[in-house]
């Protein structure tokens, strides 16, 4: 079978500015895009703009405009923000347009000439923000339950589509495609939507002496489309159906990406729409849940809006994409919070991944004159099992991406990064040179750099602008057969690496910051003398960091020199430990330094911080305070 992918998000409505629950949905769909492009599919990625209808009428009204100057001011905002955050749409589609709204009329027509569009009449309870009618079974106390506003009662004379005649069909046919509708709990859904009593036909039409904005029906010209009838359509006439070759290669591969706003119109009126004009159904349609900012969801409505501009120029657009596909599971509502984008970046990003490429870049750097170092065939450095770790993180990764499981793909590649990590604490690089163990440690460090390649490679649908860089630093190929990663042999022995910098850096917490104290003088001056300031004690870095190498200091007594991973840098500290602790005691062992203190000499040695330990009394034996191991490496004491 042909690899062929296509990816669509919703067309969203021009009634209001992007934000971040449409910036979610369009990164999901650039992601897997991108990473099925990797894998070598033809792929073909859809997003665009949905122009017509009531409120895109009184949104114009209410900024002074007419519909179309408004409809392309808005739509042009949504692409150029899209634009900006480097997504690689392959096509940006408007209503407005007349190829949209020849498809849409072509579609009518053929619907109306094989006798399922008929003219009635019809009152119901309608909500002008969704654009559709509302049986009783779905409001809430008279109200739309996504909308929180009363419905409103309307009667008129308009265009109908059997869409009962279909209902049959439809549960039988998601019965028999289980996966056609994902996850499983919009399936059962939509079953029982269908289930649950007959199904009403739908109103595809507005009379225009009430609303001219729109499509006209092509059988009757005093009629517009309704706009979810309009919509709907874009999926196929953006690849050019009838006849186009686009649409042959790509409509029996559609993808759609939807939130569970708008199950109904795809998993209800769209695979009915298309039965009725003779159309196959789309293959997927993949629904997450809602972005959450406390418990409301987040809406221009309701006034709780961040916007994707904001929410990049403050932590990145690499970091945000991270955040977005890790965080929510796909499907499930999550909730957003600034404090979950911050420890995402600090503990997954800046210490697990930025940790592990400084360390490995600065021992290569150390070691190996910068030189990417051969790998020797006789050298025990686990290359087998560390491709046994790769390839087993390699078939999950894909796997859940396949099932738009991506919190779990993730995870799953991060076990690797982990296992890197762990791979250069027991395998200890820096003893292996102090030995002279020169095989070795060259087979070590280039089976770390050949890990990280392979991690930068996969993680490049999420990273589009940090995962180049490190390809870039390891002087590593940009096109590679992807499942050769796993041979770990893509690099070339004896090109000299770049150091990429700190690409991840740790970020502090908002609320970590010092409060900021109002009135200068609170207390007597008595009852403060010999006391701090808090904005004094927060200059102090207190950072969690771990032993990773630990000697003795030649001609003295007492200092024992320590090489530490503070999880911003692997650093040299000298600390008066002997003779009451041994080097082998150290390492491995968590413990709290003060991370941001002038760097001193001892004995020939500089040491860049100092580590905490605590004593009764000044000849008393230090005791080292050591942290337990649920504290993170890196973690800041606050
Ligand atoms: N115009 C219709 C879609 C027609 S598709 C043929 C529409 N537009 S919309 O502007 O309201 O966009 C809705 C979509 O935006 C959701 O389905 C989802 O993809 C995204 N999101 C809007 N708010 C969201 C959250 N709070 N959280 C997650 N996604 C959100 O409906």
């Amino acid at each position: 079978m042909e690899k062929r992918f296509y990816v669509t998000t919703p067309i969203y409505y021009v009634n209001a500015e992007p934000h971040i629950g449409h910036a979610y949905t369009t990164i999901v769909a650039d992601f897997v895009n991108r990473l099925y492009k990797m894998r070598g599919y033809e792929t073909f990625f859809l997003t665009g703009t949905d122009e017509h209808g009531d409120k895109i009428v009184k949104a114009a009204m209410q900024n002074n405009a007419n519909p179309q100057e408004y409809t392309d001011k808005i739509s042009a905002i949504f692409k150029k923000q899209w634009q900006s955050m480097g997504l690689e749409f392959n096509d940006f589609i408007r209503t407005t347009e007349e190829r949209h709204k020849k498809v849409v009329q072509y579609v009518l027509q053929k619907v109306y000439d094989n006798g399922d569009i008929y003219f009635g009449s019809y009152g119901g309870f309608y909500c002008f923000g969704c654009e559709r009618y509302f049986t009783e079974k779905e409001m809430v106390d008279g109200k739309c339950p996504d909308h929180q506003k009363p419905l409103e009662f309307i009667k008129e004379d308009n265009y109908f589509f059997k869409m009962s005649k279909y209902q049959q069909w439809l549960i039988d046919y998601i019965n028999e495609h289980p996966d056609f509708i994902r996850p499983e709990r919009y399936k059962n859904e939509v079953l029982a939507m269908l289930e649950g009593e007959a199904l009403e036909d739908l109103c595809i039409s507005r009379p225009r002496v009430r609303l001219s904005w729109g499509i006209p029906l092509p059988f009757d010209n005093n009629f517009v489309t309704y706009v979810w009838f309009d919509a709907l359509i874009n999926y196929i006439s953006a690849i050019g159906y009838p006849d186009s070759n686009l649409f042959k290669k790509f409509w029996p591969v559609s993808n759609h990406i939807i939130a569970k706003d708008i199950v109904k119109p795809h998993g209800v009126f769209w695979p009915t729409m298309l039965k009725a004009a003779g159309i196959e159904p789309y293959q997927h349609l993949n629904v997450h849940g809602y972005w959450n900012m406390e418990a409301a969801k987040m809406s221009k409505s309701l006034g709780n809006v961040v916007t994707p501009s904001q929410l990049l120029e403050k932590y990145g657009n690499d970091e945000i994409r991270y955040f977005f596909l890790r965080e929510m599971t796909f499907g499930l509502d999550a909730k957003f919070s600034e404090e979950a984008i911050v420890n995402r970046i600090n503990y997954d990003l800046a210490n697990d991944l930025g940790n592990l490429i400084n360390r490995t870049f600065n021992m290569v750097n150390k070691y190996c004159d910068a030189k990417v170092p051969s790998f020797h065939d006789d050298s025990p450095a686990g290359k087998t099992d560390m491709q046994k770790a790769l390839d087993d993180a390699m078939n999950h990764y894909f796997d859940y991406i396949d099932a738009f499981q991506f919190n779990l793909a993730l995870e799953r590649l991060w076990d690797f990064i982990r296992y890197c990590n762990k791979y250069i604490d027991e395998h200890k690089p820096w003893q292996l040179a102090k030995e002279g163990n020169t095989r070795q440690l060259q087979s070590l460090l280039r089976n770390l750099l050949e890990g990280i390649y392979a991690i930068a490679y996969l993680l490049a649908p999420v990273c589009i602008t940090k995962s180049p860089v490190i390809i870039n630093a390891l002087k590593a190929p940009v096109q590679y057969p992807v499942e050769q990663l796993v041979k770990l042999s893509a690099l070339t022995e004896g090109s000299i690496i770049d150091n990429p910098g700190i690409l991840f850096p740790r970020l502090e917490k908002e609320n970590d910051k010092a409060p900021q104290k109002t009135k200068k003088e609170e207390k007597p001056m008595e009852e403060s003398e010999g006391l701090i300031d808090i904005k004094d004690f927060m200059k102090v870095e207190l950072r969690i960091a771990k032993v990773l190498q630990a000697q003795a200091v030649e001609g003295s007594s007492k200092l024992i020199e320590l090489q530490i991973d503070t999880g911003k840098d692997t650093r040299t500290i000298v600390a008066g430990l002997a003779p009451h602790y041994t080097p082998e005691y150290l390492v491995g062992k968590k413990i709290i330094v003060v991370a941001n203190l002038k760097p001193a000499t001892l004995f020939k040695r500089t040491s860049h911080g100092m580590l905490l330990a605590a004593k009764l009394s000044k000849d008393d034996k230090p005791i080292l305070i050591e942290v337990n191991d649920t504290v993170p490496v890196g973690a800041v004491l606050s």
